[in-house]
């Protein structure tokens, strides 16, 4: 990759994506994660990083779009992406949400609660339109990088649990509804999961949830797929991620003598996250008693995620990538906020003002989450495909920041 060139062309900070990479990862998983048992879908999760350049990419291999939100909905509206290939999530969708996803007749409503189920019942009827839907499950099963734990997570804000009150409750109106059709059961452990244990506590609960039903059911068993940010992540390579929900599957199907329409996986950060690189331009080094840091163009308004979360990454100087790293930097963005720090405490060569620092695996939830705190203008996006490069987002202007004030 030609840094130099592409901040001549675009200037920094650049979200800078390798389509290769991304298609490569979609075909891993389009490869592996199929059966001649039951039908498969691969389900890309938008909010990791949603814009019409990826969405058109999406549909070059035909793969199916999870969208949170009448925003995304909308963004793949205008790409005309296929309707029937989406799945509408969200814990709290809004009447005129589910309207517009109605009348748009999207493939299936992944439902999260019983309030929603009756809304959607009233909608329908007024509308006069059948419904397709999951149920979002609490299967209480909850992952967390390494560590997971099957015991019930009560209290989370999404879906219902699977063996209450509210989810017979459900099943009930979903008896009297002639609008509605139930397609199949979804279920989201978390993120950044590297250990494939917890699916297969879901896919043993799903199997035994779908046996109740005469006729065979759809499983969604969500994203989370774990990624390399730094040298301490150890993902599982997609093809064996694939591989093993499907056999898991199948065994399970068989021991329980259950029979299965469709298994779909969310992958949204595993498609995307190490496709994307942010590139930055150093404005200042400075040392303070106990630290060194560089500064950079952007921040906190292009990656919330060290400061939401605590999220790593790497990173490395251009054109130093093979020098000896001889300093302990904090990379700071230049929010007026102590927290704004992309990395802390990382080994690289010294720098000086006007080098460029890339960042490494910012493609999921780094635009997607970017902001105009401090007024910061939303960088650009460029694809990279067989080195050339396009771009595919405009930097925002600072009419644009201003368009909507009154
Ligand atoms: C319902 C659902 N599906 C899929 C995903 C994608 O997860 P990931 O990007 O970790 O693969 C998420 C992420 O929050 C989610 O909430």
């Amino acid at each position: 990759m030609n840094y130099q060139k592409l901040k001549e062309k675009y200037g920094t900070p650049l979200y800078i994506y390798n389509v290769d990479v991304m298609k490569e990862n979609i075909i891993q998983y389009q490869n592996n994660f199929k059966s001649n048992q039951f039908e498969t879908e691969i389900i890309y999760a938008s909010k990791a990083f949603n814009i019409k350049a990826m969405l058109r990419l999406l549909m070059r291999y035909g793969l199916s779009l999870d969208v949170v939100s009448l925003g995304e909905l909308y963004t793949a509206k205008k790409v005309g992406f296929p309707m029937q290939k989406i799945y509408f999530h969200g814990n709290n969708k809004s009447e005129e949400e589910l309207r517009y996803a109605i009348s748009e007749e999207v493939g299936i409503i992944v439902v999260d609660n019983l309030m929603e189920l009756k809304l959607l019942d009233e909608l329908a009827k007024g509308l006069k339109k059948k419904i397709n839907i999951y149920i979002r499950l609490n299967v209480g099963v909850e992952a967390h990088t390494h560590k997971y734990i099957v015991t019930a997570h009560v209290d989370s804000k999404f879906g219902v649990m699977y063996d209450g009150k509210e989810y017979r409750e459900m099943l009930e109106v979903l008896q009297n509804s002639p609008y509605i059709k139930l397609q199949g059961f979804h279920s989201h452990i978390g993120s950044q999961i590297f250990d494939l244990a917890p699916y297969d506590a879901v896919i043993e609960k799903l199997v035994k949830m779908i046996k109740d039903f005469d006729r065979p059911l759809g499983i969604n068993l969500g994203g989370g797929f774990g990624v390399s940010y730094t040298d301490a992540d150890h993902p599982i390579p997609f093809d064996v991620v694939s591989k093993h929900l499907i056999q898991t599957m199948e065994a399970e199907l068989k021991n329980q003598n259950v029979r299965l329409h469709k298994l779909s996986i969310e992958p949204g950060r595993s498609i995307v996250a190490e496709a994307g690189q942010t590139l930055y331009t150093i404005g200042g080094v400075k040392q303070t008693p106990n630290k060194l840091y560089y500064f950079i163009d952007g921040g906190m308004t292009d990656n919330i995620r060290p400061a939401l979360y605590e999220a790593l990454y790497h990173a490395d100087i251009v054109g130093k990538e093979n020098q000896f790293k001889n300093k302990i930097a904090t990379i700071a963005g230049k929010c007026c906020e102590s927290g704004d720090v992309i990395i802390e405490n990382i080994l690289l060569p010294e720098a000086a003002k006007g080098d460029l620092l890339i960042t490494y695996s910012t493609g999921a939830y780094g635009y997607s989450m970017s902001s105009n705190y401090n007024k910061a203008l939303t960088p650009a996006v460029v694809f990279v495909e067989e080195d050339k490069d396009e771009l595919v987002v405009r930097r925002q202007s600072l009419d644009e920041l201003l368009e909507r004030e009154i």
